[in-house]
């Protein structure tokens, strides 16, 4: 890192080989160019300041400055990013992104948690399409899942979904899934390709089956007070900095989830595609049953209208 005034520190719990790492290695360089060295950021990966429940108040807090929080977790501070988290409702992260970008879907809702919480949505990362995988297998039906305990984000929607397609969902955090599934107390759990590669659960967890329940968005959340305190051309420089890092970060996905699926099969994984009449309908009707109000249905209707559009 170049010397910068104002090193802002970010939370990450990811490991160093995610691409979110480099990502944001990239960014704080961005800042550091655009402000003149005014600001720079260091990024803490492997959840060295905390997991994200408890990331999420310390950015409140000021205690950290910026994080990359799971929809799930905000989803915990803020009922209304729940449409975001249901199955279902982006088909792919081209359609995803667009919805992100899209100031008239989303521009109230991230400045929604400003006032009393302090905590603005930059933009964030797509998580990609998320599957299921288990220490044994393979996994075809609901009743393969039966009395299987799989992971889950400490989240109102995963606990049915992962109930409705027929395991027992159990909330831990991300940074103890590894031991829970070496140590039996797991079953399985559920991530992306890349999630799973360089959290090395491939070793405990051998059956990777493509369930393709959500695809997962991770925001980046930085204190209001933080951003409210620069000068304003820096804030601004700040955001655009972000805007550059969010949308190179989508290519880079795509790349490196066909190379965690190739170092997968490299390394013996086996990979089952379930008939899709299996766990689909079972994944769209869940996602579905979870909103009821109205300010939330017409959020998910709007996501929907621009996968039409882009069909149209
Ligand atoms: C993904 C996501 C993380 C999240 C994790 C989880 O890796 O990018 O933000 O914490 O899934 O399952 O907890």
């Amino acid at each position: 890192m170049t010397d910068v005034d104002r090193v802002l520190s970010i939370s990450l719990g990811q490991a160093e080989s995610h691409p979110s790492y480099g990502s944001l290695i990239s960014f704080g360089e961005r800042i550091a160019e655009a402000t003149d060295g005014r600001y720079g950021a260091r990024v803490y990966a492997n959840n060295s300041l905390g997991d994200q429940q408890e990331t999420v108040q310390l950015v409140s807090d000021g205690a950290i400055d910026m994080a990359v929080i799971s929809g799930t977790q905000i989803e915990n501070s803020s009922p209304r990013f729940l449409p975001m988290n249901v199955a279902g409702v982006f088909d792919d992260i081209d359609h995803q992104n667009r919805v992100m970008l899209d100031e008239s879907i989303v521009g109230e809702l991230f400045a929604s948690l400003e006032p009393q919480k302090r905590l603005s949505v930059l933009g964030g990362y797509t998580q990609g399409g998320r599957h299921l995988y288990t220490t044994k297998g393979p996994i075809e039906t609901p009743e393969d899942l039966a009395g299987m305990k799989i992971r889950v984000q400490e989240s109102e929607i995963f606990l049915r979904l992962i109930t409705n397609m027929g395991g027992v969902p159990t909330p831990m955090a991300y940074s103890e899934v590894y031991t829970g599934l070496q140590a039996g107390v797991l079953d399985g759990a559920e991530n992306n390709e890349i999630s799973y590669v360089t959290q090395r659960h491939y070793e405990v967890a051998k059956h990777f089956t493509m369930t393709n329940h959500l695809v997962g968005f991770d925001f980046m959340l930085a204190n209001t007070d933080l951003l409210e305190g620069m000068d304003e051309a820096d804030a601004d420089a700040l955001r655009e900095a972000w805007a550059v890092t969010q949308s190179e970060f989508v290519e880079i996905w795509k790349q490196q989830t066909a190379d965690a699926t190739q170092e997968m099969l490299d390394r013996g994984v086996v990979i089952t595609e379930p008939d899709p009449d299996v766990f689909l309908p079972i994944i769209e009707e869940t996602g579905l049953s979870i909103l009821e109000d109205p300010a939330d249905i017409a959020l998910y209707d709007a996501i929907r209208a621009v996968s039409e559009k882009e069909g149209a």
